[in-house]
């Protein structure tokens, strides 16, 4: 890995994506299968997360090229903490090398790096960075969105949104009853983002793992066996092509 490559390359202008079709607004991958593509070729299960930040950085950047507007990925669960401790110090200084990659490409690209879940419980200098991320992003025109989520667990979002409904209820702010589907989508990390409309799960594991839990509702689901280090532009256009062939109801006929 360089750091001297940009957090998002341009891709080049032979890329042969098709160009013509429609694209989900906001993709959402749970990036998985590290570990195992890092054993099936004897290497550390550190070694795959390395390859698998790359990933990330080939796809967010096809995915705005292709014109989506917001890419999430999952890339820290609240329990990933129980993992050993290099595994875990490895993915801090991935996120530091990145974040750092993006505050200096953000402009250049006009993608906005941000960073959901819960930032306390992360090193005082990887919060600064995000601060900075966040600040740079702000300052972008029309930018495409690219989240990572860190720190992150869907039931400990919800749990926070309904903390902090439940303090306005104690305030006297807020009749219980009064309390509407759009307040809770308010109160969590996603606030201002639309739900993601397909989200993709590589890896062969059929689960959603505490991922965008509220946010799913009516995601169309995706899942693949390619493994995230070896996922290409291409596996990303396969997903795309089924969604797009979907008829999406939203529970209407
Ligand atoms: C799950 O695969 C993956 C993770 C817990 C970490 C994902 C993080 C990255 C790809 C690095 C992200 C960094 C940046 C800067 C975007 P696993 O390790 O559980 O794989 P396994 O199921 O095969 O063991």
């Amino acid at each position: 890995m360089h750091s001297t490559v940009a957090l998002f390359n341009i891709l080049k202008k032979d890329s042969t994506a098709p160009q013509s079709r429609p694209v989900p607004q906001h993709i959402a991958v749970i990036m998985d299968g590290n570990g195992r593509w890092a054993k099936k070729r004897a290497l550390p299960r550190t070694a795959g997360h390395k390859v698998g930040a790359e990933t990330f950085r080939t796809i967010a950047t096809y995915c705005k090229d292709i014109g989506v507007k917001y890419f999430t990925v999952y890339a820290f669960s609240t329990e990933n903490w129980k993992r050993p401790a290099e595994e875990v110090e490895t993915l801090m200084n991935l996120f530091r090398r990145y974040l750092r990659e993006a505050i200096e490409t953000m402009a250049e690209n006009n993608i906005a790096v941000r960073v959901l879940g819960d930032l306390t419980a992360l090193p005082e200098d990887i919060r600064s960075l995000i601060d900075e991320c966040e600040q740079t992003g702000k300052q972008l025109d029309n930018p495409a969105i690219a989240s990572l989520c860190i720190n992150y667990g869907g039931r400990d979002e919800i749990k926070n949104a309904m903390r902090a409904l439940a303090r306005q209820v104690q305030a006297g702010e807020l009749q219980p009853d009064d309390i509407t589907e759009e307040m809770i989508s308010s109160q969590l990390y996603t606030a201002d983002m639309p739900d993601p409309d397909l989200i993709i799960r590589p890896s062969g594991e059929i689960r959603t793992s505490n991922f965008l839990l509220w946010q799913s509702a009516y995601a169309e689901y995706y899942f693949t066996d390619v493994l995230w280090p070896d996922f290409k532009p291409e596996h990303m256009d396969q997903a795309i092509e089924s969604f797009n062939g979907r008829q999406r109801r939203f529970g209407g006929v």
